[in-house]
C-alpha cells in the first residue's frame, strides 16, 4: 500500500465500504443488481477486491432464535458493535424431520436469513457442517440419521448418501449468497473440528460437493483444540484453503469466574503458511455445565479477559480472521438442546444477552471492534520491535505494517494472570520519532498502542490512549481516544508548523517542538480538544474514559454520542436520520454539521454546540406493565396409564436389531429412533401375564442427562427414576444407564391375569458426536429393557409439525391431541391454578394473555417460575411453540418468549405442561419484562 494511498485510508475505507456494502435504507427499496466481487487471500489477510479485510465475526445461531423478525434486530446489534462479519453454522436436524424430507419456510428460511446479511453487509462465514456440534441435539446430525447402519463422520457409503442429501440442499442457498454473487458470504466451513477419528476422502468429499454446488469462496475448517487433535487440514488430502483454530483459553468452568486461562494463552496458531491465521471460533462466552448460571459465565469471559486475551492474539498470532463464539447464544427452544452440557437456555454469557439486552462485554466488543474494523494497516502486519519498558513486570509485543510502517504495541502485564498495578516508561520507536511515555495498567488489563499511522488527514505518532474510531465529516477530523479512568495518556500528533489548540473541555496540556504536538491528560469523563492550522484539516480530539468510549456509535460512518444503541444513520442535506434504541431520556450528539435531527422518525430539536456537532434530547421508554396470568383453566391427563386405554393405533415396538452399536440385552428392541420417535416424550405399554412371583418390576431406560421415566402398573402409578446419560463425551459408553426397580404393591398383580405396564419416557436430547466415533451419537433414548416379558407398543410425537419443524411437539397425550395450540379449544377443562397441587403424572393448564405492547417499544418478555415444591418439570408452549422446559431444582427461571412467538399486541395462547414425578407443587408463574427500550417501529 503506497503512502499517498495511506493518507486517504481511513476515509476511503469507509467509501469502500459504501462502495461494497452500501445497506439499502431501511424501508423496502426496489431491487438493485448486486455487484460481485472478488475475494482472494494471503497469508496476511483476505481481501476483497483487492482491499484487505480483517474479518471480526461473531457466532449467531438462527436456530436459537425461532422469529425471523428478530434477526434483524440481533444482526443490526451485532454490526453495531463493530463486528464487521457473522459466523453461521446451519443445523442439518433443524431442517430434515426425515429422510428425504427438507424445510427451508418460516423460521427455517435461511435464505431469508442471507437476504439480511447481504443487505446489512455483514460477511458471513457459512459453516453448514454437515456436522457442527454447537451443544445442538446429535451436533447437528439428525436423529434419524441413528437409524441408518455405518459411522457418521466418515466415508461410509450409508453415510455418504445422508450427508450429500443435506449438502445438496444447503449449498445452493449458500452459494447464491456468496459475495461472488454479489451477496454476503466470503467463506464456506466444512466439518467442525475433525479430528481424533477422521477419514481424509469424506472431508474431501465435503468440499468436492460444495464446489459442484457452486460454492466459489475459500473453504475453511476450524480444528479443536490443540496441537494433540489432528490433522489439522492445513495439507494433504481433505485440506481446506484456510485452515483455522477454535480456541476456548478459559474453559467452562463458570462456578469459578475468577480463575484465568484454564486452558491456555489462547493465542492463535498459524496452521498454513499460505493464508491468514484464523481463530475460528474464539471465546466469547462459556455453556454452563455445572449450572452457576449464564451471567457468572459472561464474568469468567468478561472485559477484562477480553482485554487481555483478544488483544494478546491479535498482536501475538497476527490473525486477521476470527469468529467470536458466541455473539448471541439465544434459546435451545423445543427439543434443541445436546443434554449433556446445556439446558433450555443458550445465553452463553455473550455480549449480547439471550433476551437482546446489551451487556459491559459489548461495550467492550465495541471498543476493539471499532479499532479492528477502522485501522487499515492491521490487515497486513509483521512482528517488529517492540517499544522497551522498563519494568519486566509490564510486557510490550509489537506488528507493523510493512508498506505504511504503523505500528501496533500490545501493552499487558508480563504474568497475563495478575491483578496488580503496574506502571513503566516505554521507549518508543516510532516512523516519526524515539517518544519515552509512560504507560499504566491498572489491574487485568492489556492495551493496543498505535504508532506511526495516518489517520484521516492527521498524523498520530504515538499515543497511550487506545483508539476507538475516526471519522471525517465536512472537512474535519474526529477521532476517539479512551482509556483507563484516571489513568494519564499522552497522545503525540505531527504537524509542519505549530497548529492552534483549544482545550474545549476537560483538563488537557499541549506543548509543541520539533513537530510534535504532544497532549498530556489523565482519562476522566470526556475531554475534548480542538486542533486548527499546522497545515492540516482540522481536528477534533475526544479523550474519553472506557465508559465514554462506549457511549460513541460509528453508523455508516457518522459518528453519534448517546442512546443505547445506533443501528443507523445517514447524513443528507444537513439532515442526520437515526433508527436508534432508547433505554432513558438522554442527550444525542451528532458528530457532523447537521440542521435537523431526525430519531425514529420523528424530529429531535438540536442546538449546535462548541465542538461544532449537532446535540438534542430524546426521550426515554414509557413504563409497560404487563398483565398478571389469570383465568387459567387445568385437565389432568395420562389415560395411557390406565389400563383400559386404547393403544391398538401405536406402533408394535417388537424389531430384533437395531443400527445402534449399544444393544439391548435381549430383544425386542425398545429404543423409540427405531420407530421414528426422536423427540420429547414417548409412551410405551407393555401387556404381559403375571406368574404372581414378581415382587418388583425392573427397568432400564435412557433418556440423556437430566431425564426421568415414570411407571404405572395397571394404573397405578409406581414411581420414577433417573434415565441414563452419557456422562462425560470422553467417558466409556454407558452400558447400563438409568435402572430402576419398582416394587410391586400387594394385590396388583393377579397371577395369570393380564396386566399392562405403562412407561413415560422423557427424551432429553441427542448426544453430539464430538469425537466422531458414531457411538455417542447412537447412543438410544428411551427404554432398553424389563424384567417382564411383555409385548410392547410405543407412541411419540402423531405426526409432523410443518410450521415449528421437528423439535418442538413430543409425544404426551396433550401434545398429540393439540392441547398446546392456540387453535385448540379444549372442552371439559375447569377452573384451575397451575399453583394447585399436581399429582405424579401430567396435568395441563392453559390461559390467554392479551398483550398491548407499544409498537414503538421493545419489551422482552418471560416467563418467571417461582420456587414451589417437590420433583416436576414444566414444558411451557407459547402460541402452540415449545420454549423450554422448567426443571425443579434447576437453575434457570426465566424462559424468554421473543416477539414473533409471542404477539405483543394481540392475544397469546400460554399452555403449561406439568410432569410431576410426586405430587408437587408449581411456584408462581409470572411474566416479566427483561428490558424496555424505545426503538424504530
Ligand atoms: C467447540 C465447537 C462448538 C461449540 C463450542 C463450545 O468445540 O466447535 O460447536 O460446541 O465448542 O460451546
Amino acid at each position: 500500500m503506497g503512502a499517498s494511498r495511506l493518507l486517504a485510508a481511513a476515509a476511503a475505507l469507509l467509501t469502500t465500504v459504501a462502495l461494497l456494502w452500501t445497506p439499502p435504507p431501511p424501508v423496502a427499496a426496489a431491487p438493485r443488481p448486486a455487484a460481485v466481487h472478488k475475494i482472494t487471500y494471503d497469508r496476511y489477510s483476505l481481501s476483497v477486491d483487492g482491499r484487505r479485510v480483517v474479518l471480526w465475526a461473531g457466532e449467531f445461531h438462527y436456530f436459537r432464535l425461532p422469529s425471523p423478525e428478530l434477526w434483524r434486530d440481533v444482526l443490526e446489534k451485532i454490526r453495531a458493535a463493530g463486528f464487521n462479519g457473522v459466523s453461521l453454522y446451519f443445523d442439518w436436524a433443524y431442517h430434515s424431520p426425515r429422510p428425504g424430507s427438507y424445510d427451508f419456510t418460516g423460521v427455517r428460511d435461511v435464505d431469508r436469513l442471507l437476504r439480511l446479511t447481504d443487505e446489512l453487509g455483514l460477511y458471513v462465514v457459512a459453516r453448514p457442517g454437515p456436522y457442527i456440534n454447537a451443544e445442538t441435539t446429535g451436533g447437528g446430525l439428525p436423529a434419524w440419521l441413528k437409524t441408518v447402519p455405518g459411522r457418521a463422520r466418515s466415508s461410509d457409503p450409508n453415510y455418504t448418501r445422508a450427508y450429500r442429501e443435506w449438502l445438496a440442499h444447503i449449498d445452493p442457498i449458500i452459494a447464491r449468497h456468496q459475495l461472488t454473487r454479489g451477496g454476503s458470504v466470503i467463506a464456506y466451513n466444512a466439518e467442525n473440528e475433525y479430528a481424533a477419528n477422521t477419514d481424509a476422502s469424506y472431508m474431501e468429499d465435503i468440499q468436492r460437493q460444495a464446489r459442484a454446488h457452486g460454492i466459489d469462496v475459500p473453504i475453511t475448517h476450524n480444528q479443536c483444540c490443540d496441537a494433540s487433535w489432528t490433522p489439522t487440514w492445513a495439507t494433504g488430502q481433505g485440506a481446506v484453503q484456510i485452515p483455522g483454530v477454535d480456541d476456548y483459553p478459559q474453559a467452562f468452568e463458570c462456578r469459578e469466574p475468577d480463575v484465568w486461562g484454564t486452558w491456555g494463552d489462547g493465542v492463535t496458531e498459524r496452521l498454513s503458511p499460505d493464508a491468514p491465521a484464523y481463530a475460528a471460533e474464539y471465546q466469547a462466552g462459556a455453556i454452563d455445565g455445572n449450572r452457576a448460571g449464564y451471567d457468572k459465565c459472561r464474568e469468567l469471559t468478561g472485559p477484562a479477559f477480553m482485554k487481555v486475551y483478544y488483544k494478546s492474539n491479535l498482536i501475538a498470532s497476527g490473525a486477521t480472521m476470527f469468529g467470536y463464539y458466541m455473539a448471541y447464544g439465544g434459546t435451545n427452544w423445543g427439543r434443541l438442546a445436546q443434554p449433556n452440557d446445556v439446558y433450555t437456555s443458550y445465553d452463553y454469557g455473550a455480549p449480547i444477552t439471550e433476551n437482546r439486552g446489551l451487556t459491559a462485554k459489548y461495550d467492550e466488543f465495541k471498543r476493539q471492534g471499532y479499532l479492528v474494523t477502522t485501522v487499515e494497516p492491521l490487515a497486513r502486519t509483521d512482528p517488529s520491535a517492540a517499544p522497551a519498558s522498563d519494568n519486566a513486570a509490564v510486557h510490550t509485543e509489537a506488528r507493523a505494517n510493512p508498506e505504511t510502517g504503523t505500528q501496533f504495541v500490545l501493552v499487558r502485564h508480563a504474568d497475563r494472570k495478575t491483578n496488580a498495578d503496574e506502571s513503566a516508561t516505554l521507549t518508543w520507536n516510532t516512523p516519526d520519532g524515539t517518544y519515552r511515555l509512560p504507560v499504566r495498567l491498572k489491574g487485568r488489563d492489556a492495551k493496543i498502542l498505535l504508532g506511526g499511522y495516518t489517520m484521516g488527514g492527521q498524523r498520530l505518532a504515538a499515543t497511550t490512549s487506545e483508539l476507538l474510531t475516526h471519522v471525517t465529516a465536512d472537512g474535519r477530523d474526529i477521532a476517539v481516544l479512551y482509556g483507563t479512568e484516571g489513568v494519564a495518556g499522552t497522545t503525540v500528533l505531527r504537524y509542519a508548523s505549530r497548529p492552534k489548540v483549544k482545550v474545549l473541555s476537560g483538563s488537557v496540556r499541549a506543548s509543541y517542538g520539533n513537530g510534535d504536538l504532544r497532549l498530556d491528560y489523565a482519562h476522566h469523563g470526556l475531554a475534548r480538544v480542538e486542533v486548527t492550522g499546522g497545515g492540516r484539516r482540522p481536528l477534533l480530539l475526544l479523550l474519553g474514559t472506557d465508559a465514554e468510549a462506549a457511549r460513541f456509535w460509528r453508523s455508516d460512518g457518522v459518528l453519534v454520542r448517546g442512546t443505547s444503541l445506533v443501528r443507523s444513520a445517514a447524513l443528507r442535506g444537513g439532515t442526520a436520520t437515526l433508527r436508534a434504541d432508547l433505554a432513558e431520556a438522554g442527550d444525542v450528539e451528532v458528530f457532523a454539521r447537521v440542521r435537523r435531527l431526525r430519531v425514529n422518525g420523528e424530529d429531535v430539536p438540536v442546538h449546535t454546540t462548541p465542538s461544532g456537532t449537532a446535540q438534542g434530547r430524546v426521550a426515554g421508554p414509557k413504563p409497560v406493565r404487563l398483565p398478571a396470568l389469570t383465568g387459567w383453566r387445568g385437565t389432568t391427563e395420562a389415560p395411557e396409564a390406565q389400563p383400559g386405554f386404547d393403544d391398538s393405533t401405536w406402533t408394535p415396538a417388537d424389531h430384533t436389531t437395531t443400527a445402534s452399536p449399544i444393544k439391548p440385552p435381549r430383544p425386542p428392541v425398545l429404543y423409540a429412533d427405531d420407530y421414528s420417535f426422536h423427540h420429547g416424550h414417548v409412551w410405551y405399554r407393555g401387556r404381559f401375564t403375571p406368574s404372581g412371583a414378581e415382587t418388583s418390576i425392573k427397568l432400564n431406560a435412557i433418556t440423556g442427562k437430566g431425564g426421568v421415566y415414570q411407571v404405572w402398573l395397571n394404573g397405578r402409578y409406581l414411581g420414577s427414576a433417573a434415565g441414563g446419560e452419557q456422562k462425560d463425551a470422553d467417558a466409556p459408553v454407558n452400558t447400563d444407564p438409568g435402572p430402576g426397580t419398582f416394587p410391586v404393591p400387594a394385590g396388583l398383580l393377579p397371577a395369570g391375569e393380564p396386566a399392562v405396564l405403562s412407561v413415560l419416557v422423557e427424551n432429553m436430547g441427542h448426544n453430539d458426536d464430538w469425537t466422531a466415533d458414531d457411538v455417542r451419537q447412537k447412543q438410544p433414548r428411551g427404554l432398553v429393557t424389563a424384567s417382564v416379558d411383555a409385548a410392547w407398543r410405543i407412541q411419540g410425537t402423531a405426526a409432523d409439525d410443518p410450521v415449528r419443524g421437528p423439535l418442538s411437539t413430543g409425544g404426551l397425550y396433550g401434545e398429540r391431541h393439540g392441547w398446546h395450540l392456540a387453535s385448540t379449544t379444549p372442552t371439559g377443562w375447569a377452573a384451575a391454578s397451575p399453583t394447585e397441587p399436581t399429582n405424579p403424572g401430567v396435568r395441563w393448564y392453559r390461559t390467554n394473555v392479551r398483550l398491548n405492547i407499544p409498537d414503538d417499544q421493545d419489551i422482552p418478555v418471560v416467563l418467571r417460575f417461582g420456587g414451589g415444591s417437590g420433583r416436576y418439570r414444566v414444558l411451557i408452549f407459547v402460541n402452540g411453540w415449545n420454549m423450554g422446559e422448567y426443571v425443579s431444582g434447576g437453575v434457570q427461571h426465566d424462559f424468554a418468549l421473543p416477539n414473533g412467538i409471542l404477539r405483543p399486541r394481540s392475544g397469546n395462547a400460554l399452555a403449561l405442561a406439568v410432569i410431576a414425578e410426586e405430587t408437587a407443587t408449581v411456584g408462581p408463574v409470572t411474566l416479566a419484562a427483561a428490558g424496555n427500550v424505545r426503538t424504530p417501529r
